[in-house]
């Protein structure tokens, strides 16, 4: 059965006017949970005299047992979403009603198909507030000691909400630091609208996340075969997305004919390199 705590917020970090990263402690305490979950979170609506509760992935990982972070948008067309308006107007010291950690889409695959370690190179593909569970991937391998190849692809429309381009970018500079035999992050940010006039500083990679495994047509190579420096396969490598459905499926129509399937169209032998959640 479904349970349900209260918990405090006790961090609140504007990015912009409508995209807010809060941290929350359960009243009490942590429960245990698996890194790439999401929980509801339910709030009192006035109006309507009852709680009303909306699923949110968790951004912290299963390690941090001080409280859980989420980065959240806040819903204002066409009319104002009702649980976001809200977390918006919430601030630190108020309370929220929070479910148990659940979903398994996106936890990550320890063993293949066949009982060995999963040990394929990791390749995160986030469009806008869908990042979340890829910072909780990242820190969780990161503070695991985990060998794995870690990519993590970052899509949004606009360059200030690129909200974790620090901790990523510390990252993959941590990998050269130390050594990618010990620590192995790459981060790379698309925008996809370059030609409004906030972005155009931007020089990075453009157009919408899925475009980086979209081949290109002198080398077959894809942006992210560039950068990682071979063709990808799904037996050296999975993917996990969470996004749009579009994202979604932009990544399957690039990677389909390489013989990418993903968990819920498995292979006979039970085998699969897609993972994801979609936004619905
Ligand atoms: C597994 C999962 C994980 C998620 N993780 C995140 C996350 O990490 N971060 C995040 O920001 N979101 C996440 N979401 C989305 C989140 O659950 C909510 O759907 C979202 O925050 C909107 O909730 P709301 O109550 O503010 O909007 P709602 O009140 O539910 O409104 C939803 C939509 O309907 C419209 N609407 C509302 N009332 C009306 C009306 N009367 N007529 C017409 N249209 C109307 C709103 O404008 C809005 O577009 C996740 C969803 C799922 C399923
Ligand atoms: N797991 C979940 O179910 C989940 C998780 C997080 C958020 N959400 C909900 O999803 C909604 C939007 O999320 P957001 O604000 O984070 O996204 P967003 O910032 O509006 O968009 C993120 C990126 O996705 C692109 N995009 C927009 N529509 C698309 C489509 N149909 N197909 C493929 N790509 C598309 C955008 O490109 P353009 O610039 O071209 O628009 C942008 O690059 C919010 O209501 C949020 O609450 C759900």
């Amino acid at each position: 059965m479904v349970s349900e705590t209260k918990a405090k917020i006790v961090y609140r970090e504007l990015l912009k006017e409508d995209l807010v990263v809060i941290r929350l402690v359960p009243e009490g305490g942590m429960p245990e949970y698996q890194t790439g979950q999401f929980l509801t979170i339910g709030v009192p609506i006035p109006a309507e005299k009852k709680i009303v509760r909306r699923a949110y992935s968790i951004a912290s990982h299963a390690e941090n047992r001080d409280y859980f972070e989420f980065v959240i948008r806040w819903v204002r067309k066409p009319l104002p979403g009702r649980v976001t308006t809200e977390l918006f107007y919430a601030s630190v010291g108020d309370e929220v009603w929070l479910g148990d950690p659940s979903g398994t889409a996106l936890q990550i695959s320890e063993k293949m198909h066949d009982g060995k370690p999963d040990n394929r190179r990791v390749i995160c593909v986030g469009g806008g507030t869908g990042i979340a569970p890829f910072v909780a991937f990242a820190k969780h391998f990161h503070d695991t000691n985990d060998k794995r190849e870690v990519v993590v692809l970052h899509g949004a429309s606009y360059v200030d909400e690129l909200s974790y381009k620090r901790l990523f970018t510390h990252m993959e500079m941590e990998s050269e630091k130390r050594g990618r035999d010990l620590w192995n992050c790459r981060y790379r940010a698309a925008i996809s609208r370059p030609k409004e006039f906030f972005n155009r500083s931007w020089n990075g990679h453009v157009g919408r996340v899925e475009s980086f495994f979209k081949p290109d047509k002198k080398t077959g190579l894809s942006p992210v075969e560039e950068m990682v420096g071979e063709e990808i396969n799904p037996e050296n490598t999975i993917i996990y997305i969470c996004g749009y459905q579009g994202t979604i499926d932009g990544v399957i129509d690039s990677l389909g004919p390489k013989g990418f399937v993903t968990e819920h169209d498995k292979k006979s032998d039970g085998s699969y390199a897609i993972k994801y959640e979609s936004y619905g």
